[in-house]
């Protein structure tokens, strides 16, 4: 992939971002999301890939847009595979809350793990941790590793997690531990990709979200040299069969960062929609105008590019930024 796509990747979240910042605080997640979605569409209309959406809004049947398998882009190389959130955290946007971004990754025809619409199990470190954790191991133990390789005292490390109940033993051990803990409303992406940037403050993600998502935040620690370590978490007969029928028959194999992301190009690209820890969400400027705050990095040469965009709502034909009416 050429690296002049990072930028065209970032236009795609951006617009994705304005779009649905409009419905931020609104209470009506659905439209907020459909608003996102829309954006994020129409710009990859003008994206030089052929690309094809292997994680995005859910089955042809099911989503209008951005569904599995939906053909993106105007040209007819590069094929690459792409997987999209066009709003990755529906609810906290609705709430107005802080943390939802508008993300995407692409990488070349076949790399990315066609995850099924299930949850996942998620360990995510920064690069020092990388290769020194497992999934396997209690989260005492993972946070004594990383707090060892990111030189600091377990008591200074700082654990996100999902709020849910199903978290409830995880909390508990983790705070039993003198860690941390950021619980997070929704979007255990941006949790992820934090681990990989030191002024966060996060040290690590760990829990149970989205297998669809997983693969995304993998895209992003891959690129960063970060580690992610997932388990698909089959909560059904047909889950596991799903599983099964993607060749994972031992519903305990540890998925690597390369099993979800494999090659050695892949790129990531991310919109704030919302204030969060990475990113600043969109400001909304008089004159009809918007500011966006996105990251672009690439797995190839490890450049993380931060894109700080003054778009003139006016002047562009782009029916998505007047929706939110
Ligand atoms: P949205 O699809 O509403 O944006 O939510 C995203 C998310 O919070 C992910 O970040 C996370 O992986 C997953 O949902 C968690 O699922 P659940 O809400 O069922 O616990």
């Amino acid at each position: 992939m050429d690296r002049e796509l990072a930028l065209e990747f970032a236009r795609v979240t951006e617009t994705a971002a304005i779009a649905s910042a409009r419905w931020m605080g609104r209470g009506d997640k659905n439209r907020a999301d459909e608003a996102a979605t829309n954006g994020m569409r129409s710009m990859f209309d003008t994206v030089a890939i052929n690309g094809t959406v292997v994680i995005g809004e859910g089955e042809m049947d099911e989503a209008p847009m951005l569904y599995i398998g939906e053909k993106l882009g105007c040209a007819q190389s590069p094929e690459v595979d792409v997987a999209v959130d066009p709003l990755e955290g529906t609810n906290i946007l609705a709430k107005g809350l802080p943390g939802a971004i508008s993300v995407l990754a692409v990488g070349d025809r076949g790399k990315l793990l066609h995850a099924p619409d299930m949850y996942m199990e998620k360990l995510a470190v920064g690069p020092h941790a990388a290769g020194k954790i497992s999934l396997n191991d209690p989260i005492e133990k993972t946070l004594e590793i990383t707090a060892k390789a990111n030189n600091k005292r377990v008591q200074d490390c700082t654990v996100i997690v999902l709020d849910r109940p199903r978290h409830e033993n995880l909390i508990r051990n983790i705070r039993h531990t003198g860690a941390r803990v950021r619980l997070i409303g929704d979007g255990d992406v941006a949790g992820i990709i934090a681990t990989a940037f030191e002024e966060t403050g996060i040290d690590i993600c760990a829990g149970i979200g989205g297998a669809p998502e997983g693969v995304i935040a993998a895209a992003a620690l891959k690129c960063t040299g970060g580690e992610m370590q997932a388990r698909l978490y089959p909560e059904d007969e047909e889950e596991k069969k799903r599983c099964k029928d993607m060749g994972i028959t031992d519903i305990n194999t540890i998925l690597s960062t390369e099993d979800m992301v494999s090659g050695d190009d892949a790129i990531v690209a991310a919109s704030g929609v919302t204030d969060g820890e990475l990113l600043k969400g969109v400001r909304m400027l008089s004159g009809n105008m918007a500011e966006t705050y996105s990251m672009v990095i690439r797995a190839k040469t490890g450049t993380i590019r931060y894109i700080k965009t003054t778009h003139m709502l006016n002047r562009k034909n782009t029916p998505v930024f007047s929706s939110g009416k």
